[in-house]
């Protein structure tokens, strides 16, 4: 499909670059179609994450996604999945292309400022896990 879907993850909301990120994802063409503020509670973050259950870094990961608030949003745009993971760039932001937003914004591996969906089947998983029907423009 054209949509995928991301979080801004709590990181970035602590040192203030959602504006940033979100103009970022704006001038890259992408459309957003689903937007919200929310906290994961343990028990989101596990199932969200469960493909890495089995992984040293899962409670970490767990930890990190639901100690503060983040920004869950649907984007919009032809070859969405493929184009929001090109523009947020590797998982580890030291291998991260120069312009990307990890590269700009992500501390570490660990905190990585952003998610993107990794196929189409599962940005419509992830979409739905967090918006309602009505919520999706
Ligand atoms: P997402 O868009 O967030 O799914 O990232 P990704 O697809 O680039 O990476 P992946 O799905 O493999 O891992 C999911 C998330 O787990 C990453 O974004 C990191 O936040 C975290 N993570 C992955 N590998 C490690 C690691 O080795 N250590 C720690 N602490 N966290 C990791
Ligand atoms: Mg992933």
């Amino acid at each position: 499909t054209n949509r995928t879907f991301t979080m801004l993850k709590p990181d970035s909301l602590e040192k203030g670059n959602t504006g940033a990120i979100l103009e970022k994802i704006n001038a890259a063409g992408f459309r957003i179609v689903a937007m919200k503020m929310t906290q994961m509670s343990t028990k989101d973050a596990e199932t969200f994450y469960a493909v890495h259950n089995e992984r040293p870094f899962f409670r970490e990961l767990v930890e990190y996604m639901t100690r503060g608030p983040i920004v869950a949003a649907i984007l919009e745009k032809d070859n969405a999945v493929e184009d929001f993971r090109t523009l947020i760039g590797a998982t580890n932001p030291a291998d991260a292309a120069e312009g990307t937003i990890r590269k700009l914004y992500a501390a570490s591996m660990g905190e990585n400022a952003v998610h993107g969906s990794d196929s189409d089947e599962n940005a419509e998983i992830e979409g739905n896990f967090h918006f309602s029907g009505r919520e999706q423009f």
